[in-house]
């Protein structure tokens, strides 16, 4: 018999553009799971009103996020892509959800009392039910996994909460309980340029898909190493280190045994180095930058993804608003 697959379900924000830390952080992994389940993947246009972007600046990065995510090979063949804010259907079962939300869980999440520190003047009521819409956006489609960084998980508990009681208030067996999903070792944590820390969006540290090589090249060559090695079989330090995680993921096993073994006998020249690694850097993402500006630029074909990826979510959004309204006692007359 045939097993069924899983549900997967993942919301993007549409911040920034993806880098390089993204790529092997998250959406290698994305390519592999949309093969063996049932995926979801959509922006999550509605989350990022929270911060009152302008119209023009949210439908732009909207844009480009979806653009740059199906350039990668998300594959909206096989994976429903949609935008979030094309499902009316999480609004209401949001807004059901809120009647079993406690304001005081609410107030003790993490990421919402960092809210409150780093933006006080805007600690507005979505900010609050934020975990709400993302346990609706999880549930609706009755997900069992939703692939997360570890920032999410309290989220993931959350919803699994909400879950379990509209289950148990309603006596029904109806929400499965979605499991965060991380890839554990499998998940690679690409260091930033700066020296420490991993890569993020901030300039400098960070090499987006959508760079072009002369930026690319700029953003390496600036990269900050050290004086070099001053014995033989010296550990690298910390910014050298994370220049070869980089070069692990782009280039040939060849080239980085060649600056290994340089660098073990203190011949290494980083010039040389940062030079081979921006160049390996660009044959990894030219063909992703390429493919970004063909599909941003071809809005028949972007119009044709996104209304049948809202068609096929809506599919199944509404399938269980229908459910959940009977449930609740919405009955019809
Ligand atoms: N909160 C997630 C983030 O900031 C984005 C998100 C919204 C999401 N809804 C979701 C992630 C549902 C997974 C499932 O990254």
């Amino acid at each position: 018999m045939k097993r069924e697959m899983e549900i997967v379900v993942s919301g993007i924000r549409s911040t920034g553009n993806l880098h390089l830390g993204n790529y092997f952080g998250a959406i290698k992994n994305f390519l592999k799971m949309q093969k063996e389940n049932k995926c979801y993947f959509f922006i999550a246009d509605y989350h990022a009103l929270t911060t009152h972007p302008k119209p023009n600046d949210l439908h732009g990065n909207i844009r480009q996020v979806m653009a740059e995510y199906l350039a990668c090979g998300i594959d909206p063949e096989i994976a429903t892509v949609f935008i979030q804010s094309d499902v009316p259907e999480v609004t209401e079962l949001y807004l059901l959800l809120n009647m079993n939300a406690y304001v005081g869980e609410l107030e003790r999440t993490t990421s919402f009392k960092e809210k409150i520190r780093n933006q006080p003047d805007n600690i507005n009521a979505g900010l609050l039910t934020y975990p709400v819409l993302m346990a609706a956006d999880i549930i609706i489609h009755k997900a069992n996994k939703v692939p997360v960084g570890k920032d999410q998980e309290q989220h993931l508990e959350m919803t699994r909460r909400f879950a379990r009681r509209f289950n148990m208030m309603y006596e029904v067996d109806y929400f499965p309980l979605p499991d965060a999903y991380n890839f554990g070792k499998k998940l690679i944590k690409i260091p930033g340029l700066d020296g420490t820390g991993k890569m993020g969006k901030s300039e400098g540290n960070g090499i987006f898909l959508a760079d072009t090589p002369q930026e690319i090249r700029k953003k390496v060559m600036r990269a900050v190493t050290d004086t070099g090695p001053s014995e033989p079989n010296q550990k690298p330090s910390e910014p050298v280190k994370n220049l070869f995680t980089i070069m692990k993921v782009v280039s040939d096993p060849s080239t980085v045994k060649y600056f290994t073994d340089k660098h073990a006998t203190c011949e290494i020249r980083y010039g040389e180095m940062k030079k081979q690694l921006a160049e390996d850097i660009i044959r990894f993402t030219e063909p992703i930058r390429v493919r970004i500006n063909e599909i941003v630029a071809d809005r028949k074909y972007m119009a044709k993804v996104v209304s049948e990826g809202a068609a096929k979510a809506r599919e199944s959004a509404s399938a269980t608003i229908r459910e959940v309204r009977e449930i609740i006692g919405y009955k019809t007359f």
